[in-house]
């Protein structure tokens, strides 16, 4: 792949129009991937109207559910039932509608410490991948979604936390977060996040102004570091859009 890191900002006018944005992306990937196909979710609310979309008759039909491999980029360690697990939310919204089990690929908060869960997603990942080390000409994920925090993380990779330089392990444990809700988690990694042909930022509401315009000043801040090897998206709409956005 052309280790092109730039990152492309596109605006559009809401969040509406930014989950079907997304969404006509996401879709996009998966049309070009004639073989297994695989998405890495995130958690928070911004995708939820995204997954909300993937669901109507519109983009479900369009989806060849049977070769779609469905995986969290970072999750709370509670459990799988529980309103604040990412990877629960994602099959109520759309997944257990739509996937078969086998593809959906939660990481496993029932292991007895975020540690465990982590060691365990590592090697269903390298499993799945078919490699313990990361090829950049085979990236490891058609599409990674991602979200950014106040604090600037995104994933469960948190400013100055250990996790951000990991180079070697892709699944790490949290045990303390940085922001709400304050439980422990568990992250993929900057290596296995980055490795995919698309990552998709969806960023929307004032609220997210202050840290996006951190962001695109070029600030050493984990969300600056997630950049695909591939194709890095920014999806952020009007109201979030700093006046006069610069690092684009
Ligand atoms: C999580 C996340 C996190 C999230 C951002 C944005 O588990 O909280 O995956 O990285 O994407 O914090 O969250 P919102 O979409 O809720 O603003």
């Amino acid at each position: 792949m052309t280790q092109s890191r730039k990152r492309h900002v596109i605006e559009v006018s809401d969040s509406a129009a930014l989950a079907k944005a997304a969404a006509d992306r996401v879709l996009a990937r998966i049309s070009a991937n004639h073989g297994r196909v695989a998405i890495c979710l995130s958690g928070g609310s911004s995708p939820k109207q995204l997954y909300q979309l993937l669901a109507t008759e519109t983009y479900r039909s369009q989806i060849p559910w049977e070769r779609v491999h469905w995986f969290i980029g970072d999750e709370r360690f509670v459990p799988a039932d529980d309103p604040l697990n990412n990877m629960g939310m994602a099959r109520r919204i759309f997944l257990d509608r739509c996937a078969p089990a086998a593809n959906i690929h939660p990481i496993p908060t029932d292991a007895a410490d975020p540690q465990e869960a982590a060691h365990r997603y590592d090697s269903e990942l390298k499993s799945f991948y078919g490699a313990n080390e990361l090829d950049p000409a085979r990236p490891l994920f058609d599409v990674v979604l991602m979200g950014v925090g106040p604090d600037g993380h995104t994933a469960s990779l948190f400013p100055d936390y250990p996790a951000v330089e990991e180079l070697e392990r892709w699944v790490v444990a949290v045990p303390q977060a940085h922001v709400d809700p304050f439980v422990p988690r568990v992250t993929l990694t900057l290596p296995a996040l980055n490795s995919c042909r698309e990552m998709l930022f969806e960023v929307a509401g004032a609220e997210k102004r202050a840290i996006l315009t951190r962001v695109l000043d070029g600030e050493d801040l984990p969300a600056n570091r997630a950049r695909s090897i591939g194709e890095t998206i920014w999806l952020v709409d009007k109201a979030a859009l700093p006046e006069n956005p610069r690092g684009r």
